[in-house]
């Protein structure tokens, strides 16, 4: 496959930026946007941009993508519904009309419909449900393109091994790649995380991270709607697709953990359950609340908290770090508090969180543009895998190696879905699809 070349660059003003981005940032203030940095991220050239999954986050990305440079045109679309891909372009057609041009015969629906996506694209984003992220990813670099990719990356063990060989392959290949974890694009974590690597809080004795939060909407089956269908439809409810919720969303909060040791965990055990996702009609199979204990290499240990759906409950989202200097406390007050105590004091207040959802898309477009290396994948695999760890240990109740972890040969996603296949779960004759049960289940 011939190596994309790269696209020359014009200068994007901070006028012209602020007047393409403004309605997207909204409640961001403006001056925590690096924007000079990003000053020659804009192009004449057009990069012709792709979206596969076309539903809430991936018409989002797409938005966000198209306010960094005026040079990039979204020109294909793939999706499996035809409803999901009419209303992402109506609202990008909306918030870019010169910058959206997706004719009917580049709309593709289908299960292959991404590779013709794909075929037509100098950039792609990968926004479908994570259980078809290593396929859609590794297909999009067989076709030698660059990628976006929304977190999490897998939902299984082979599924990061295809990830990491697709990873491998797009570094060969000169392609550029960007992973949906915008923690590592917000400037206040940049800093925190520095200061910590610099030694203010000295040697890390422990670390603790929360998502204690709500929940995406369990969705009823629809009249006639056939089984594999309607768990597409709520693939956040079915681990096969979704991971888990610890898989989904948890991953940015472990994601930080591991940035911050330079690292993943060596080995985990925990516990866990669903006792308040017990409607058939809504819930699936996912669990509502883990706890696991993480050990990385050096025997620091990560005591990690998530649970949704539950209301009443204390909420919280944040990182912490306790070192022999001092502490460190990260995205407090909802992103919008960075504080290292001790004799290396610092902190960051925030009047609004910084939006990472948009700044991820500058140093992705920089590096097409400029031909310079780029490529978050095997950061972003290890992440996927400390949270896949952590629902292995926790569905099967033993404490989980990581080299058995990663080398499991258990596969939740099939190599190929279609409308004519039994999806890989079913309900009984209750209507209950099978639920982890720890001590019994094989998880890995
Ligand atoms: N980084 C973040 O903070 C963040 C936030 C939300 C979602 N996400 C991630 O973004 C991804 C999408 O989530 P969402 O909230 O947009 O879900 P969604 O249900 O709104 O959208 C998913 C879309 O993918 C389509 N789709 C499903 N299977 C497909 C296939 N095989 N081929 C083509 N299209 C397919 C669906 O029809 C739907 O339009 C997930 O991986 C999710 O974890 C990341």
């Amino acid at each position: 496959m011939k190596t994309p070349a790269p696209i020359s660059t014009t200068n994007l003003t901070r006028r012209s930026f602020l007047r393409s981005t403004s309605a997207a940032v909204g409640g961001l203030a403006l001056a925590n946007l690096p924007i000079e940095r990003f000053a020659h991220a804009a192009g004449s050239d057009t990069l012709k941009m792709a979206l596969v999954g076309c539903g809430g986050r991936g018409t989002g990305a797409a938005d966000q993508n198209l306010n960094v440079s005026k040079g990039t045109k979204l020109i294909a679309m793939a999706d499996i519904a035809r409803n999901r891909m009419d209303q992402s372009l109506e609202i990008l057609k909306k918030a870019h009309p010169d910058q959206v041009d997706v004719s009917q015969a580049n709309q593709f629906i289908g299960f292959d419909a991404y590779k013709e996506a794909i075929a037509l694209a100098d950039l792609v984003l990968v926004t479908t449900p994570q259980g078809f992220h290593p396929y859609h990813l590794a297909e999009a670099v067989k076709q030698g393109k660059h990628v976006f990719v929304e977190k999490p990356l897998a939902v299984d063990a082979p599924g990061i091994r295809r990830v990491l060989a697709a990873a491998e392959e797009a570094k060969k290949k000169n392609l550029k790649i960007g992973v949906g974890l915008q923690r590592h694009h917000q400037v206040a974590y940049q800093e925190a995380v520095k200061r910590i690597h610099e030694g203010a809080v000295g040697d890390i004795t422990s670390m603790t991270c929360y998502w204690l939060g709500n929940a995406r909407a369990g969705l009823e089956r629809l009249p006639g709607e056939g089984e594999l269908q309607y768990q597409l439809r709520n693939w956040y409810y079915f681990t096969w697709i979704s991971g888990d919720f610890i898989v989904d969303q948890h991953i940015h909060n472990l994601d930080i953990m591991n940035w911050i040791k330079r690292g993943h965990p060596v080995r985990a055990q925990g516990m866990g359950g669903r006792q308040v996702r017990n409607d058939k009609k809504l819930h699936g199979q996912i669990f509502d609340h883990f706890f696991v204990e993480y050990e990385y290499e050096d025997g620091c240990k990560l005591f990690s908290q998530c649970r949704q759906g539950t209301p009443g409950t204390h909420q919280q989202v944040d990182e912490h770090v306790v070192g022999t200097k001092g502490r460190a406390d990260l995205g407090v007050q909802n992103g919008k508090y960075f504080r290292i105590t001790g004799p290396n004091a610092w902190e960051s207040r925030l009047k609004a969180a910084e939006v990472g959802h948009q700044l991820e898309h500058f140093p992705l477009i920089e590096a097409i543009r400029e031909n310079k290396p780029y490529n978050e994948l095997e950061i972003a695999a290890m992440s996927t895998m400390t949270a896949i760890l952590g629902r292995m240990a926790v569905y099967s109740g033993k404490l989980v190696e990581w080299d058995e972890a990663f080398n499991s040969k258990l596969q939740l996603m099939p190599e190929k879905v279609s409308w004519d296949m039994k999806p890989p779960v079913e309900p009984d004759a209750d209507g209950n699809y099978p639920v982890a049960v720890p001590g019994k289940t094989v998880a890995l």
